[in-house]
């Protein structure tokens, strides 16, 4: 202990906080996130479409009712990413749905609860338009 007590009074000193749990829940959701849906539903998307963008954004998805913790399929913002692409509305709409690994991962998050960082995440697309040829 005294010799990792200047260690940890240093560390007091950079003010490091312990990670936040929401945060690291989150972690996997945001990958699926900016690969597949921010492109269309980030900041440049159509007022009419649920935004993506920031996970401020998602907060007020889940407390205008399309996200509803803990109950991924009744959530809209889950179901239309298991519809078959031959029902309209199937997110993604290009005929390219995500992956089960991918729905599974967000099933998994809303069940637990739905949480977000407590601090806003800006959301930004990676890789790829998820777009059929
Ligand atoms: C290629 C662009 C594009 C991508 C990628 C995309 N969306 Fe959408 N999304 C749209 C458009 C356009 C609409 C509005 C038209 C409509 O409802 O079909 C929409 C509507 C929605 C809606 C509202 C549906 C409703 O029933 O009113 C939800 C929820 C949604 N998207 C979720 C997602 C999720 C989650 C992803 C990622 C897995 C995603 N979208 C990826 C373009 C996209």
């Amino acid at each position: 202990m005294k010799r990792l007590l200047p260690f940890l009074l240093l560390l007091a000193a950079c003010g490091h906080k312990p990670a936040d749990p929401a945060a690291t829940a989150f972690a996997p959701v945001r990958a699926v996130l900016e690969t597949q849906c921010v492109h269309c539903h980030g900041d440049n998307r159509l007022s009419s479409m649920p935004p993506i963008n920031d996970t401020r954004a998602i907060a007020k998805l889940i407390s205008s009712g399309w996200i509803l913790p803990g109950k991924p399929e009744a959530s809209r913002f889950f179901q239309v990413v298991t519809f078959p692409d031959e029902i309209p509305g199937a997110m993604p709409p290009s005929g390219h749905a995500i992956s089960k690994k991918q729905v599974q991962i967000l099933r998994d998050w809303i069940k637990a609860g739905a949480r977000v960082p407590a601090h806003n995440v800006k959301l930004s697309p990676q890789g790829p338009l998820p777009r059929s040829v």
